[in-house]
C-alpha cells in the first residue's frame, strides 16, 4: 500500500527517572532544539510513566519531572515553538499504548537489549511494564503521526520496533493510517560513554558520580570529572582514524566535538599531536561554558515549580488536541464501539 502523506512532525522524550547527565543533553536536546522551528513541527515529552517502569519515589518523581521540563526550557526548547509536556497528563498514551500491546509480538520484545540489561540476571523480578515499555514508546510517537524521531543510539531498537508496530497495525486492518517513522540518530554525540569506562554508556544510574557529568554539576565539579577521565598514555592523533581502538580517547574528541558544534576531524586538526594534559583542561573549559549558563537557568526555573506546571499544563493541552482525533479513528479501525 502507498504511505499517505503526513505533516513533518518530531516526537521525542526523556524518561524523569535521577537528573539529566551529558548524554542526554548532546545525544538528545541540544538536537531538538536544533530541529526547532525548521520544516518541522516539534513536540517534547518528559515521559513520567516511563521512568515507573522501574520503582520510583513519589516526590522524587515529581521533582524529577520538573527538573527534566526545566532542562528543556533552559537549553532552548521554547513553548511558544514546541509543545512541551509530560506524559502522563495525556492519558491518550496509555491507551494507544494497550492497542500497541496487542499488535507487538512476544517475539519482538524478546529481542529488545534495553530490557535485557535493565532487567539482568533477574529478570522474573522486573515489571511487566518494563518489558512492554517499548510498545509505550511507540505509542508516544504514532500517537501524533510523528514523522521523524530524533534520539541517541541506544533508543535505534525502540524506534525500529515502533515500525514494526505502524507496519503491522497497518497491514492488519488494512489501512495505511500510521507513519512508519524515521529514527534520526546523527551527530558526533549519539552514543556518550562513560568516562571511566570507554566501553559503557554514559547513563544516570551507574555507580559512580565520577563517570558522568550531570547538567547540575559546578564548574570545579565539572573540571574534576574530566581531569580524572580514563585515558590512554598516546597523545591525540594526527586522524580520526587513529582513534579507532581508543574508546575514551575517542568518546573525549566525540564530547568535544558535539559541545563545539565541529566534527571529530576539526578537533583533531586542532589538537594533533597534543597531549591529555593540554586537551582536558581546554574540553573542561568548553563544556563550563556551554553548560553553565544552562544550569544557571535550570536553578532559576526549578526555584518557581508552578511555572513549569503551567508550562506543561499549556504543554498538555495542544498535545490533546492533536492526539484525540487519532486516538478516536485508531479506535475506528480497531472496531471500539463507541456509543
Ligand atoms: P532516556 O530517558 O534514557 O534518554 C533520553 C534521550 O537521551 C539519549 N541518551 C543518550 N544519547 C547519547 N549518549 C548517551 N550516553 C545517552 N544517554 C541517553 C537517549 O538516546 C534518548 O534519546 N525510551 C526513551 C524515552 C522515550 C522516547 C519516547 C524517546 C519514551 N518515549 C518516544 C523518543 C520517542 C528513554 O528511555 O530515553
Amino acid at each position: 500500500m502507498t504511505q499517505a502523506t503526513f505533516t513533518p512532525r518530531v516526537f521525542s522524550g526523556i524518561k524523569p527517572s535521577g537528573g539529566l547527565q551529558l548524554g542526554n543533553y548532546l545525544g538528545a536536546i541540544k538536537r531538538f532544539v536544533g530541529m526547532q522551528g525548521g520544516d518541522f513541527e516539534t513536540i517534547y515529552c518528559v515521559v513520567d510513566m516511563h521512568a515507573i517502569t522501574v520503582w520510583q519515589d513519589p516526590a522524587e518523581l515529581c521533582n524529577a519531572t520538573r527538573e527534566v521540563a526545566a532542562g528543556y526550557l533552559a537549553s532552548g526548547i521554547d513553548p511558544a515553538q514546541s509543545i512541551l509536556f509530560n506524559q502522563s497528563q495525556v492519558s491518550a498514551h496509555a491507551e494507544l499504548g494497550w492497542i500497541f500491546n496487542c499488535v507487538a509480538r512476544l517475539g519482538w520484545m524478546n529481542r529488545m537489549t534495553q530490557f535485557k540489561d535493565k532487567a539482568g540476571k533477574n529478570a522474573e523480578k522486573a515489571s511487566l511494564g518494563l518489558y512492554a515499555y517499548p510498545a509505550l514508546m511507540a505509542a508516544d510517537i504514532l500517537l501524533y503521526h510523528a514523522t521523524h524521531v530524533p534520539v541517541g543510539e541506544d533508543q535505534k531498537q525502540h524506534v525500529e520496533l515502533t515500525r514494526d508496530i505502524a507496519n503491522k497495525f497497518n497491514h492488519d486492518y488494512g489501512t495505511d493510517f500510521f507513519p512508519v517513522t524515521e529514527p534520526v540518530i546523527d551527530g558526533p554525540a549519539t552514543r556518550v560513554m562513560n568516562l571511566r569506562d570507554g566501553t559503557k554508556k554514559m547513563s544516570k544510574s551507574g555507580e559512580s558520580d565520577m563517570e558522568r557529568i550531570n547538567m547540575t554539576d559546578d564548574a570545579d565539579t565539572i573540571a574534576r570529572k574530566f581531569k580524572k577521565a580514563r585515558t590512554d598514555p598516546a597523545p591525540l592523533p594526527d586522524t580520526v582514524a587513529g582513534l579507532a581502538d581508543r574508546p575514551e580517547a575517542r568518546n573525549l574528541v566525540d564530547i568535544y566535538a558535539a559541545l563545539a558544534d565541529i566534527t571529530p576531524a576539526d578537533v583533531i586538526a586542532q589538537y594533533s599531536g597534543a597531549g591529555w594534559g593540554a586537551f582536558k583542561p581546554a574540553l573542561a573549559d568548553l563544556a563550563v561554558e556551554k553548560l553553565a549558563p544552562i544550569s544557571t537557568e535550570m536553578a532559576r526555573l526549578m526555584a518557581d515549580p508552578a511555572e513549569i506546571d503551567r508550562t506543561l499544563a499549556a504543554g498538555a493541552e495542544k498535545a490533546r488536541t492533536i492526539a484525540a482525533p487519532i486516538l478516536a479513528k485508531t479506535y475506528d479501525i480497531v472496531g471500539m464501539l463507541r456509543s
